[in-house]
């Protein structure tokens, strides 16, 4: 009995063993591909711009990774409001606001009167960009609770920056020392496909200054090919060098330049995605997080607005021209075209009008000076989108599958609507066209003719079906860089070569002389040969000569 009892322990002891150890060896031997060590980070956010688009872009991530635990600090102009907080509190995001209630912010301060749509609007386009980073680094900089946070002992693990017209803020990465991200809430500027040696070949990646559409004909490859050089020129010698003045003068004169610092960044989060913006080459510290603002979810609509259009049964236009453009400085003779477009056409329009009133009321027309936009465009009856092609209602619309009429007024506009135009989802008018005429057509394609919304939904199933959210993908990759493993490994060299090295220029000068004395030899030595050959025959001629007449005296 006893040694029975012995012999079960036993064998159930080595029977234990045996499982528990195989597990153990199943346990080693398993592939991790994520670090999950999850630490509390210290994060950083400087947003120096006013525009509320690009920091709206990029919210949906600070709060994100505040979410995770990680204790994340934004500088900028957006401070989270009481209403939001009551929402949900997130105690370990702490904003430090700029915000100067006697300047404000760029709320409705595009006058439309002064819209110079035309080729030279690149010119206008880049003393507004400067005059812009001016009032950045000017009063954002010397902010008091700036210098307040540059004197604290405050340590950080990682920096995340806008990155769109200046450098100034990137004091804070010498400041700090500590691995930075960059966040473009839009496609890439010119300057920024140096610094991190993005692939940007003129002959066929239309820049965001343009509104070229692809592909690309002669004549936009002339224009690219001249701009894009241009323009980084342009950002080096008049930007950057205004940035440094201001940015020695607040981070201290040791700070290196600028430049050198803003080829350090060890990623960079585009809010693009190829499906709209085209297809291009990126480094894989290039990555596109497009739509990561896009709610995760629809909120029903207020009653007034649910009820206008669940009953608009033949379709409703939706028409917003975001934040940064005030309705009420639209040219009167092209005001007087939309009221009369609008109001002829057999459907339903929704207008974000910031004024109380419509110069004359229409039955069809419901204004509000306010509109939660994404939950409108996903009502069902909504059919067609007239915006003027900021990037954030019009990925919003690709998401959602709407056929788009767009007027593209600044700023990138051109870039976004030439973009969804080549994708055959949306009808482009510039403004200059703007009138009834043209206006009607538009309207009157978005609505009737189908393959606009045919090519708006197959867009929008493209846009969508990716790996992983574009929310998962960013928070991926500041903890990625975060956890140290970004610069090193993925920083291209190209970053570190001359413009003339990176192009080749020195190779190709060397290959050219080399090849013409090569030419030049070659042709000499013919040459030689040709003479030396004629003089051998000249000579045999003159003997055979010689001996002709030898032979008639004989
Ligand atoms: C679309 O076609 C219908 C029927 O031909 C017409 O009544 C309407 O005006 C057209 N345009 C719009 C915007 O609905």
């Amino acid at each position: 009995m006893y040694i029975r009892d012995m012999w079960r322990i036993y064998s159930f002891t080595v029977l234990f063993l045996i499982v528990v150890f195989s597990t153990y060896c199943s346990a080693v031997n398993e592939t991790q591909f994520v670090n999950t060590t999850k630490s509390k980070l210290k994060i950083l956010g400087v947003f120096g711009h006013l525009g509320k688009s690009h920091f709206d872009v990029f919210e949906p991530l600070l709060k994100e990774l505040a979410r995770r635990g990680h204790e994340i600090t934004v500088i900028s102009y957006f401070p989270r409001t009481d209403n939001a907080k009551a929402k949900e509190p997130l105690p370990n995001y702490k904003d430090i606001n700029l915000t100067d209630p006697k300047v404000g912010v760029y709320l409705d301060i595009i006058d439309l009167n002064q819209l110079k749509p035309s080729f030279f609007h690149v010119i206008n386009d880049l003393h507004l960009l400067r005059s812009m980073a001016d009032f950045a680094c000017n009063t954002g900089l010397r902010h008091p609770l700036i210098t307040e946070l540059l004197r604290s002992d405050e340590k950080f693990d990682v920096i995340l920056t806008e990155n769109f017209n200046t450098d100034c803020f990137l004091g804070f990465v010498h400041h700090f020392k500590v691995p930075y991200l960059f966040l473009s809430s839009h496609q890439i500027m010119p300057w920024t496909n140096n610094d991190m040696s993005n692939e940007d070949n003129p002959s066929y990646i239309p820049t965001i200054f343009m509104g070229l559409t692809r592909p690309l004909d002669f004549l936009d490859r002339l224009t690219n090919a001249l701009i894009v050089p241009f323009l980084k020129v342009v950002y080096e010698y008049w930007f950057r060098s205004a940035d440094q003045v201001i940015a020695n003068e607040v981070f201290g004169s040791n700070l290196p330049k600028l430049r050198k610092i803003a080829e350090q960044s060890s990623a960079l989060l585009v809010n693009t995605h190829s499906s709209l913006h085209g297809s291009r080459p990126q480094l894989p510290n290039v990555v596109e997080i497009g739509g990561l603002h896009i709610p995760p979810r629809i909120n029903p609509l207020s009653k007034d607005i649910a009820e206008f259009l669940d009953n608009a049964h033949d379709g409703v236009l939706f028409f917003s021209l975001g934040s940064m453009i005030k309705m009420t400085t639209m040219p009167q003779e092209k005001l007087d075209a939309i009221l009369k477009v609008l109001d002829s056409i057999p459907r339903k329009v929704i207008w974000k009008w910031e004024t109380d009133e419509l110069p004359h009321k229409m039955d069809n027309v419901m204004t509000r000076k306010w509109l939660p936009q994404f939950d409108v465009m996903n009502h069902p009856n909504i059919k067609c989108y007239l915006g003027h092609g900021g990037l954030l209602g019009l990925s919003e619309a690709v998401y959602v599958g709407l056929p788009m009429i767009l007027v593209p007024m600044f700023g990138d506009q051109f870039h976004n609507a030439a973009a969804a135009k080549t994708r055959g989802a949306a009808i482009t008018i510039s403004f200059n066209d703007l009138n009834e005429q043209s206006l009607r057509h538009a309207v009157d394609a978005c609505f009737n003719d189908t393959s606009y919304r045919e090519n708006a939904q197959r867009l929008s199933k493209a846009y969508r079906d990716r790996p992983a959210t574009p929310l998962k993908t960013a928070v991926w990759w500041t903890e990625y860089v975060a956890r140290g493993n970004g610069n090193p490994y993925f920083r291209s060299e190209g970053a570190d070569l001359p413009w003339y090295q990176y192009h080749l220029i020195d190779v190709v000068l060397v290959l050219i002389i080399v090849s013409t004395a090569l030419i030049y030899i070659f042709f000499r030595l013919i040459k030689l040969l040709l003479s030396l050959l004629s003089a051998i025959k000249g000579k045999s001629g003159s003997q055979a000569k010689e001996k002709s007449k030898l032979k008639k005296k004989d």
